[in-house]
């Protein structure tokens, strides 16, 4: 499918695995200059490596750990140093923090950090670059909004969706969209960890998923690239499962 991209550049955190580096792929092997982001610079590079042998633009890699503080603030410039503007942020980089009793300070704040003030810190960043260019596509990697336990990365992956609908109804006059989506279980690093086996994996999707299978990070990727993309011109402020219909309610 041509996705009408044109010279276009992105920064994509979270590109070493899962739902980012599907989403890295998917998005050069469109012909946009990607910078991918991530602490694992070993991992970054297969990817890399990834991308050339399927003819993709040739991406750039930064090594980033977006734990300290201001990390989102050297890594928008690092971006624009590297790509010299950004058209495109995918924040993938994140993570369950599922929590055995209330949890301590510690644990919120790194959940926190990680999954919510981070990405809209590096958002931020790199905002005023979009608008000078009248043109920018943000796509939040969230999750559910429907939670059956204690997890501190739910909160703040709602965080991200009421910040990030706010945000739209800012940005919309300056041709910038932003969307979420909430992936269901998509295998990747951390989906692995929690169901290790196919039956693991079924015994989950038999009970939850309609479709009665985990899905492919490339099936996530697909909705990301076209969010990005010049053809979602119509569109800001949503938040949209990918989970092959587990979510339950019909809005
Ligand atoms: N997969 C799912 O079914 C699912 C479900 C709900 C929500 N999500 C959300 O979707 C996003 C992608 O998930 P995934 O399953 O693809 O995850 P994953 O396979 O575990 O990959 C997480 C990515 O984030 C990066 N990352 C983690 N901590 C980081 C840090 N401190 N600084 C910089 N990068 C960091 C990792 O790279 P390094 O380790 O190399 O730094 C890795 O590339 C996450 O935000 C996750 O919460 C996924």
């Amino acid at each position: 499918m041509n996705f009408e991209f044109s010279n276009h550049t992105a920064l994509v955190t979270g590109a070493s695995q899962g739902i980012g580096r599907a989403i890295a792929k998917g998005l050069a092997a469109q012909g946009v200059k990607v910078a991918m982001a991530a602490r694992r610079k070993a991992v970054l590079e297969e990817v890399a490596a990834e991308i050339r042998k399927a003819g993709g633009t040739e991406p750039v890699i930064i090594e980033a750990d977006l734990y300290p503080g201001g990390a989102s603030e050297t890594l928008a410039q690092k971006a624009l140093d590297a790509l010299g503007h950004v058209d495109i942020l995918m924040n993938s980089a994140g993570g369950s923090r599922p929590l055995t009793d209330a949890g301590t300070k510690e644990q919120w704040m790194e959940a926190l950090t990680l999954n919510f003030l981070r990405i809209r810190e590096l958002t931020h960043a790199l905002v005023p670059n979009m608008q000078e260019r009248g043109w920018g596509r943000i796509v939040n990697l969230t999750g559910t909004s429907e939670p059956r336990m204690l997890n501190a990365a739910f909160s703040a992956k709602a965080a991200v969706h009421v910040w990030s609908k706010g945000l739209s109804r800012e940005l919309a006059k300056d041709g910038i969209t932003i969307h979420c989506i909430q992936p269901g279980r998509i295998r990747s690093e951390q989906i692995k960890k929690r169901y290790p086996t196919l039956e693991a994996e079924l015994e989950f999707a038999r009970e939850e998923i309609p479709m009665g299978r985990f899905g492919e990070p490339e099936e996530l990727a697909n909705l990301a690239i076209f969010l990005a993309s010049p053809l979602a011109s119509y569109m800001t402020g949503t938040v949209i499962p990918v989970d092959g219909g587990m979510y339950r309610y019909a809005f």
